[in-house]
């Protein structure tokens, strides 16, 4: 568990202190008696929502070419056009639009502003990927409910996370954003998120909505590639990427935010199967449907809808409640789609009163404004910082430590030289679009260690290569220009590093991606490190000198040249505001690894996709020879990770024998640490049924803790076991169902666990819920 707890400051949230819980009864109540009161053309800007291009650059920034004008939403708020905006994130911004609405339109309905509050808002925390590598969900929790507390006191209500897409290609660029591969763990982070941003109910002091996205099946793209269509059967749909959205609800979820892509051929953002059959009539959900940016107008684009009006019309029909859009709102044409018949008026209602539900239960009517003093106070609240770096720590993982090259004894090495593009630069370690002159002020690598050395070691840097995009990132026009180096200076600075390397005891090689080749905009066709990166590999290990390489990455790479090269490889993601701090304390030991990967990491592009819940075949044990030209394993198998103490996990034993209808089956082992150094390590249990219905995966996450053991200290591990574990959807049955039989149960600290016991599923073959 980390350390660090914060403090709820009631003024975190203003709008909700003093208001108190408002039943979901009450706020039908009064949403109904303003709805009665509007006009149309009033309801459908309730279900507007527009992008505030200004806020994302720096106050008095000009929009670089390709974006839409700055013209600052003041007009169209003042008549009443829009519900909600997005990207405000300073107080004075946020005061001066409430103060339009609610003093200068008729009915005076304050606005709800949302953001991308993803890996934190002003002190940052690991990205996603990093986070889910953690396996702690209370972790993940507390760092969510910190940026919503930060998010809060600067005046936004709402935010566009968790992304909780199940991504299990490594080339698609936002696989950094979410959970990873497995739906089990996808679902745990998922309610770990919403809870944090949350609280336990909507309107929470010092908390927000969230908003789990894309509505479902992006990061099934076709080849990674980001936008492109997806195509899942029902199997996948239901047992693979739903999981995680219905925890996300389960866990109270205030809205959901609709993907662009088509899936099966029908777009997300106007797919009734999946806004109202799946996601109202499966997964029970009562908030409201934001589309993705711009997605209404898109469905033209797609070749789906005709025109403005007829894509918003099948947009709302098919289950959208409201539009975000960077440009004029393609909403405003269902004013006259509605007078036509196209639309109901009970469907447009439906919509506007689940907005202003949401704005009654935040206590927005009562105080829509913030104060900029608190803001300030919250979002530099220094436990925040200190509880980014304990997320950071947790967030490692140790792919590699041959002969025990980690952890290094502060001070053994007199001359330490930290190598690689990422390794002193800030905008790498973490990004912040909302607060750069903060995110300038990332702890580096090469910081924290200066840091961690200090007075006991010289310790210095130089990047070695320079790394960048063959197409631009979208994030280039925001971050500024870079200028490319010359090939002679590319040479002098690989001649820089290298000598660097000789005059030196040990190299930190940081070696990966920068922050801009990971997330939207941001898929590969292959997954090497980019760049003369291997070529500084090989150049560095040529001085002879010991090195140790931390991966900045935001997606598993391919390895080839690096794993079997270098004694010890860290993975430290982008870790965050002090993540810097972090790497540090672990490479020195003064914190212990103890992060898994939640991805499985291929050998190369071509094995992609990857990952372990495969099915058995009628060939299990040709598994490894599915290639002729190589091995068909991947190189880190998911939930792998190791650690500088050592761990039984023994035998695991059930606590009966059967798992009988309603019943339940306790699977238990003991872990140990047998080593001298205090450590984490993650029990994790997988099942696999052995026959049935449909074939099933040869194993399946279904349990994991993380526990920190002293040297010697043992601890029991059990996992409760019942239905839910052991059902699945059905595509013969097409429903959920359970199929009675053995299943097996393994137990270890990897998807490759092989303490093995098995248990049997009586009853009948049967449907489930
Ligand atoms: C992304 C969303 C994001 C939205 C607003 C879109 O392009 O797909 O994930 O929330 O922009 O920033």
């Amino acid at each position: 568990m980390p350390t660090t707890s914060i403090a709820r400051d009631p003024a975190s949230s203003p709008g909700a202190s003093g208001v108190g819980v408002i039943s979901e009864k009450e706020a039908v109540a009064r949403a109904d008696r303003l709805l009665a009161q509007m006009t149309l053309e009033e309801k459908v800007g309730q279900i507007s929502q527009r992008f505030d291009i200004a806020s994302l650059f720096p106050t008095g920034a000009s929009a670089p070419p390709g974006m839409p004008a700055m013209t600052p939403l003041d007009d169209n708020v003042r008549k009443a056009e829009l519900g909600s905006l997005l990207f405000v994130h300073e107080p004075a911004v946020a005061n001066k639009y409430q103060k339009i609405a609610v003093e200068q339109t008729r009915l005076k309905i304050p606005l709800l502003l949302g953001y991308d509050v993803i890996w934190g808002m002003r002190t940052m925390f690991p990205v996603p990927i990093g986070g889910a590598a953690s396996f702690d969900p209370a972790g993940v929790e507390q760092a969510r409910a910190i940026a919503a507390s930060e998010a809060r006191a600067l005046g936004i209500h709402w935010t566009f996370a968790p992304m909780v897409d199940i991504a299990r290609d490594p080339r698609w660029g936002r696989i950094v954003e979410g959970a990873g591969e497995d739906p089990y763990l996808g679902a745990a982070m998922a309610a770990a998120q919403v809870r944090g941003f949350q609280g336990d109910h909507i309107g929470a002091a010092g908390h927000i909505v969230a908003g789990p996205k894309h509505f479902v099946g992006y990061g099934a793209s076709v080849g990674g590639r980001d936008y492109d269509s997806a195509y899942l059967s029902d199997s996948e749909l239901y047992n693979v990427y739903l999981p995680p959205f219905a925890a996300a609800i389960n866990a109270g979820a205030g809205n959901i935010m609709s993907a662009y892509m088509d899936l099966n051929d029908v777009p997300a953002s106007a797919n009734k199967r999946l806004l109202t059959d799946i996601l109202r009539g499966d997964l029970g959900f009562k908030g409201w449907v934001v589309t993705d940016a711009s997605a209404v107008h898109n469905l033209v684009k797609q070749g789906f809808a005709a025109d403005g009006a007829d894509a918003s019309v099948r947009a709302i029909t098919a289950g959208v409640d409201m539009e975000m859009s960077t440009a004029p709102n393609a909403f405003s044409t269902l004013v006259a789609s509605v007078r036509a018949g196209k639309v109901p008026m009970k469907r447009i209602d439906e919509a506007v009163r689940r907005v202003l539900m949401v704005k009654y239960r935040l206590g927005l009517f009562e105080n829509p404004y913030v104060d900029a003093a608190a803001a300030e106070r919250i979002t530099s609240d220094p436990a925040h910082a200190m509880a980014a770096q304990v997320a950071a720590e947790r967030s490692l993982v140790l792919l590699k430590n041959d002969g025990n090259a980690l952890p290094l004894v502060a001070g053994a090495q007199k001359r330490v030289a930290v190598i690689g593009a990422m390794a002193d630069s800030p905008g790498d370690t973490t990004l912040s679009l909302a607060f750069p002159q903060d995110a300038v002020k990332a702890v580096t690598v090469f910081k924290g260690i200066s840091e961690r050395l200090s007075g006991i070691a010289t310790v210095e840097t130089t990047p070695g290569v320079q790394l960048s995009r063959l197409v631009p990132s979208p994030l280039a026009m925001l971050l500024g220009p870079v200028t490319p180096w010359t090939p002679a200076q590319a040479a002098d600075e690989l001649k820089k590093a290298v000598g660097l390397a000789a005059r030196s005891d040990v190299v930190i090689l940081t070696l990966g991606e920068k922050i801009e080749m990971s997330s939207e905009q941001a898929s590969r066709s292959d997954l090497a490190l980019p760049g003369d990166q291997r070529k500084l590999l090989d150049a560095v290990l040529a001085t002879g000198k010991p090195v140790i390489v931390v991966l900045m990455n935001g997606r598993p790479l391919d390895l080839t040249g690096v794993y079997d090269k270098v004694p010890a490889i860290l993975e430290a993601w982008y870790p965050g505001s002090r993540g810097g701090t972090a790497v540090a304390r672990a490479l020195f030991g003064d914190v212990n690894p103890g992060g898994k990967t939640p991805v499985t990491w291929p050998r190369s592009v071509g094995q992609v996709p990857t990952y372990y819940a495969r099915n058995l075949s009628h060939d299990p044990d040709g598994a490894g020879r599915r290639y002729w030209d190589a091995p068909s394993t991947p190189l880190i198998p998911f939930g792998f990770g190791l650690s500088y103490t050592s761990f039984t996990i023994a035998p695991p034993t059930v606590d009966k024998a059967e798992l009988a209808p309603g019943g339940k089956v306790v699977v238990s082992t003991m872990v140990t640490n047998t080593g001298a150094r205090a450590g984490d390590e993650v029990v994790q249990l997988y099942i696999h049924q052995r026959a049935g219905r449909q074939s099933r995966p040869i194993r399946l996450l279904q349990g994991f803790r993380r526990v920190t053991l002293a040297p010697g200290e043992s601890q029991q591990v059990s996992f409760t076991l019942d239905e839910a574990n052991v059902r699945y959807w059905n595509s013969i049955e097409r429903g959920w169902v359970i199929d009675p039989g053995t299943f097996d149960a393994w137990i270890g600290n990897s998807s490759l666990a092989d303490a093995h016991t098995s248990f049997i599923v009586s009853g009948a073959p049967r449907a489930a819920h």
